[in-house]
Order: C-alpha cells, then structure tokens, then sequence
C-alpha cells in the first residue's frame, strides 16, 4: 500500500514509519522540514502541491500537530490548536478533492480527550469526556477542548468515499531517543522515579509493537470507524507504574515527589505538570470486542521488553 504520514517525523512517525516500510509499504512523510527521499514538504496549514500524494494512496495517517511536552501557556495552547485544527482541515481537503481518495484516514487524536478520573476507566461507548471535572485546575479543560476540536475537524471533513477514525492514543512508549519512555526511564535511574503527589493517578500507555499492530488491525477492518482508543488494556497508578519501570532497570529507590516539587521540576525541564498528574484511565473497549490481542497488555513485561531494546541500542 501507499501510505501517506503528515507529521511522521516526530516520535509516533518514526515508530510507524520503520514498520510499516520494514512490511514493504510505500510510506511518503509530509514534513515542513523534507529531509530524505521519501519526504514531501508541506506547510501543515494549507493545501498546496503536496495534496497529490494522497491522490491514489491508500491510507492517510495524520499525527502532525505542536508537541504537548511543553508549558501549558496561552501561546503554547493556541499554537497547539491551531496546527492540530489547521493541519487537519489541509488534509480534509485535499482529501475531499482527490480523484482516487484513500480508502481510510487514520487520525491521531488522544487519550487527554477524557476526563481525569479514578473511580473507573473510560472506554469509547461509556467514557467520560473531559473539560468539566471538579477539583482540576480551570487550564487542563483547554487540552480537552483542543482534543475535541481537533476531532471536530476530521468528523467535518467532506470525504465521502474515506473512512474515518480517531486514535484516541496513550501515551506511546517506544525505546527511541525523544520520546516519553527516555524522558520517565532517566527520572528512574536518577532515582526520582517515586509518586508523584501521591502516585494515585492512572497512567494509560500502549506498547510500540502494539501500537502498529493496532494500525495495521484498523486499516484492515473496513468496517470500523469512528474513535477507537489506543491503550493497553491495564493502565495502573503512578506509583505503580514507576514501581515496575524501577524494576525493570534494577533501580531499587524512587523519591517520591510532591505536587510542588513537580511544579518545579516541570517548569524546569519546560514542561507541564498536567502531564504528570492528570489520572488518564483509558482502557481499549472497541479494539477488545473487535478481536485485537495485545502482545503488550500488562505493564511489566512492556517496561522489561523496552528495557531490553535500550540497553541493546
Ligand atoms: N507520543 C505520544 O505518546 C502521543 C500520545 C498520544 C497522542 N500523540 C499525538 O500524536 C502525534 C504524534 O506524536 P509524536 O510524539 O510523534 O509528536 P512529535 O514528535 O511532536 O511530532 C509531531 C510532528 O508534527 C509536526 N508539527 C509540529 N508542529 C507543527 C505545526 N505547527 N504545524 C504542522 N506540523 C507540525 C512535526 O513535523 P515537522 O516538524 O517535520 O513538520 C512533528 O514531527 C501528536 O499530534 C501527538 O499529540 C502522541
């Protein structure tokens, strides 16, 4: 198949680009920056020579959007809208004006779309969107309305003959330079991999493998489409979840750390505490009940499986 990945240059794309070229696709990168062969330049806000590429291609998966690991202010915000939205609606139309449109448009949504929440986990039928929970501060509803609108941009796309769905995505753990596994895996083996404010909310995250093999399972299935949440079936806390990346390194402490001293390292490290303590319980309804098998489905073993590929890198 010809597939074509606006934003495929960051830490999903290179995952989903090695795959999928390495299963003898033909994969074409839209990037504002073309580097390699397969690179097509885009501006991802407008349509323009590009749109061709997805004329008579297969599949189109959009992941381009300003990165979130970043401080939630009002200009990062807006910019994090505006290249979600924009981008979206370039690929819309080209879409909508392609002679042979691609049988399928896989667009990356995210797992923030819910609400923070414990008591119990949001799958795509009876989930909780976010945006109105008590106790929260007031910013975290803009990366819910961000999610949403994001969405709202590919349901209103004119593109009748494309099926369409949202990837409503965890966070995504591969062993690569840059992506969120390196950034938790150094706080671990800096020995600051303990609870944050308390470690009680939940951490969605889906294996690598098991992020493509769910690619491939929703390209395949004609018959789905719509939101579809990408998340290993078996989120756990925080304090949990650092227990078990600790001991897939072999790291016998982790500090834990108030929701202050996360204010501080965060500001620091340019990022964002609701990334940190935001409980995101995301299970996979929809990819369960359709029959897809996770190889990845339990924590400790992902943890120990990327540990592995870090220390053979
Ligand atoms: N990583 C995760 O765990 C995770 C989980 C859930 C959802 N997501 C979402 O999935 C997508 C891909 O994630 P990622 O981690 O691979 O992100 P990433 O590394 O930040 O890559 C996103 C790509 O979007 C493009 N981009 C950045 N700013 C842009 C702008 N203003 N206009 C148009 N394009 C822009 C960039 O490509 P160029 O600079 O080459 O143009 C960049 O490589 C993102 O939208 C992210 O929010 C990621």
């Amino acid at each position: 198949m010809k597939i074509v990945i606006p934003g495929g240059t960051g830490q999903v794309g290179a995952v989903l680009d090695r795959a999928l070229t390495a299963a003898g696709h033909d994969v074409v990168v839209l990037t504002r920056r073309p580097a390699r062969d397969r690179d097509v330049h885009w501006d991802g806000a407008t349509t323009g020579p590009w749109a061709k590429e997805l004329d008579g291609c297969d599949v189109v998966i959009n992941l381009a959007g300003r990165s979130v690991n970043c401080r939630y202010t009002p200009d990062n915000l807006s910019a994090m809208l505006t290249s979600r939205v924009r981008s979206t609606r370039a690929v819309g139309e080209a879409i909508a004006a392609a002679a042979r449109p691609p049988r399928v448009w896989l667009q990356m949504s995210t797992a923030t779309v819910y609400a923070h929440r414990f008591d119990a986990p949001n799958d795509e039928k009876t989930g909780v969107l976010g945006g109105a929970e008590p106790g929260v501060p007031a910013y975290w509803a803009r990366s819910v309305e961000i999610a949403k609108a994001w969405e709202r941009a590919q349901e209103e796309a004119a593109t009748p003959g494309t099926r369409k769905v949202r990837l409503r995505a965890a966070m995504v753990m591969s062993p690569g330079r840059g992506g969120v596994f390196e950034t938790l895996l150094r706080l671990a083996r800096l020995g600051l991999g303990g609870p944050v404010a308390g470690g009680a909310q939940y951490v969605s995250w889906i294996h690598d493998r098991d992020l493509v093999r769910a690619v491939e399972f929703l390209i395949a299935r004609d018959d789905l489409d719509g939101p579809v949440n990408l998340a290993a079936p078996a989120p756990l806390p925080q304090r949990a979840f650092m227990r078990e990346l600790r001991a897939a390194w072999g790291v016998p402490v982790g500090l834990p750390a108030t929701r202050w001293m996360a204010e501080v390292g965060a500001f620091v490290l340019r990022s964002d505490t609701e990334l940190l303590l935001k409980s995101r319980r995301v299970v996979p309804g929809r990819l369960l009940a359709e029959g897809f098998a996770f190889e990845y489905p339990a924590w400790q073993q992902a943890a120990a499986d990327l540990v592995r590929r870090v220390r053979g890198r």
